[in-house]
């Protein structure tokens, strides 16, 4: 069949809405239409280079990087089933999970279905059997990014990557759980495990970042300060449960100082747009003795340098934990929160700043890199 996509050809260019190509859904594969997408961060790596792969490499693995139709937030209606599929059917309502979850794998088997092993296919561009489902009308392949592709009117997809969630939620609000609010959330609840009473700093209060503020919130933190440059974000953290904010580490230093009688904090949570290793002692500085610095942000794939102490790291008994999708598990978290959603105690609302058609997607983009947005949603 034939659907309208934004396809990104290359790094530091424009997305270019298209008609492309769709394949049928083959085994343990669905049509789906998309009604919604969240506009990540996550996506704007492959415009910046930062997960640009080496070619060569790309090559020899038989993957594609570019082009591209990115979008891993995505919520729809299934539209069509492909051959042994049982457990969706048309007509349901799903979210896309950016990490697909078979459920079967050592890592789903232990409750990490975050870690699923299906994982070494999301740059891949393909689908888990290695071919592509989406072609131009020239026919040669176009790569989705996490196997998904919701900047898409619809996309083929194994029924690993999606959740059936109940048919009366807003998909517009619920395509919000496929990614950023539960990487936010489960920042501080699973991979941060906030405890009552915490001192708790969330750096980088955007889509994911405003999450992580919900999360410790929730989970009881005394103090929750939010570090974001941009004073639009940090209005709004006072909403999402902050209890204060600053704008630059010193200011957050001056803070944890006063507010913890220079204990400093329990749980430090690094979701700024770009993580940087240079950033690390910075923030780690933040941490108290005992304390965790989460880091959630994704940083540029060849950044191996990190600036930490070790000296104060070690006699000082902290920990650096690095986090995917929240340490959460997509098939019962995303259930979990959309029921938290429905009972009042979770904000989805509130995080859309600004909805987009697909044609307004580089508009889209550029106000997330302005500051503008929590997070924008296409509309479609
Ligand atoms: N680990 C995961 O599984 C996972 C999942 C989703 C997103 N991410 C990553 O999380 C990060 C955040 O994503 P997002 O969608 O919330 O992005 P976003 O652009 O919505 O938010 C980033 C925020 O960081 C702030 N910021 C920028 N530089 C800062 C600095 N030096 N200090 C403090 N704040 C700063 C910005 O003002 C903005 O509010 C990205 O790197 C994204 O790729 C990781
Ligand atoms: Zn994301
Ligand atoms: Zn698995």
């Amino acid at each position: 069949m034939r659907t309208r996509a934004a396809v990104l050809y290359g790094p530091h260019t424009e997305y270019v809405i298209e008609e492309i190509e769709l394949d049928d859904p083959k085994e343990n594969e669905v049509l789906v239409r998309f009604v919604a997408s969240g506009m990540c961060h996550s996506d704007e790596h492959m415009v910046t280079g930062d997960m640009a792969m080496d070619p060569a490499i790309v090559e020899m693995l038989g993957w594609q990087q570019y082009p591209i139709i990115l979008g891993h937030e995505g919520a729809g209606v299934v539209e069509k089933v492909g051959p042994g599929v049982t457990e969706l059917a048309v007509g349901d309502h799903v979210v896309t999970s950016f990490v697909p979850s078979c459920g079967r794998c050592p890592s789903c088997a232990k409750g990490q279905q975050n870690l699923c092993d299906s994982g070494a296919y999301l740059l891949s561009g393909r689908q888990a059997d290695g071919t592509a489902r989406h072609h131009a009308l020239d026919g040669s392949d176009i790569a989705t990014m996490c196997c998904l592709g919701t900047f898409a009117e619809h996309s083929v997809m194994n029924i690993n990557s999606l959740v059936k969630v109940e048919p009366d939620l807003p998909l517009d609000k619920a395509c919000l759980v496929a990614c950023g609010v539960t990487t936010g959330w489960g920042s501080a609840t699973y991979a941060g495990d906030v405890a009552p009473g915490d001192t708790v700093v969330v750096i980088g209060t955007g889509g994911v970042g405003m999450n992580a503020v919900q999360g410790a919130a929730m989970a009881g933190a005394r103090h929750v300060i939010a570090l974001d440059p941009v004073e639009f974000k940090r209005e709004q953290a006072m909403k999402f449960g902050a209890t204060h904010s600053a704008s630059t580490p010193e200011e957050t230093m001056a803070l944890l100082g006063e507010l913890t009688w220079g204990r400093n904090a329990d749980v430090v949570i690094n979701t700024v747009g770009e993580g940087k290793g240079s950033d690390v002692e910075t923030y780690m500085n933040m941490v108290g003795k005992g304390g965790k610095l989460v880091f959630t942000s994704v940083a540029n794939m060849n950044d191996n340098d990190v600036t930490l102490n070790l000296f104060a790291f070690a006699m000082q008994q902290k920990s650096l934990v690095g986090t995917i999708f929240g340490s959460a598990n997509p098939r019962s978290d995303i259930p979990k929160l959309l029921g938290l959603y429905r009972s009042g105690n979770l904000k989805l609302d509130e995080l859309v700043t600004r909805t987009y058609s697909l044609d307004e997607i580089n508009q889209g983009y550029q106000d997330m890199r302005d500051g503008k947005n929590i997070r924008g949603v296409i509309v479609y």
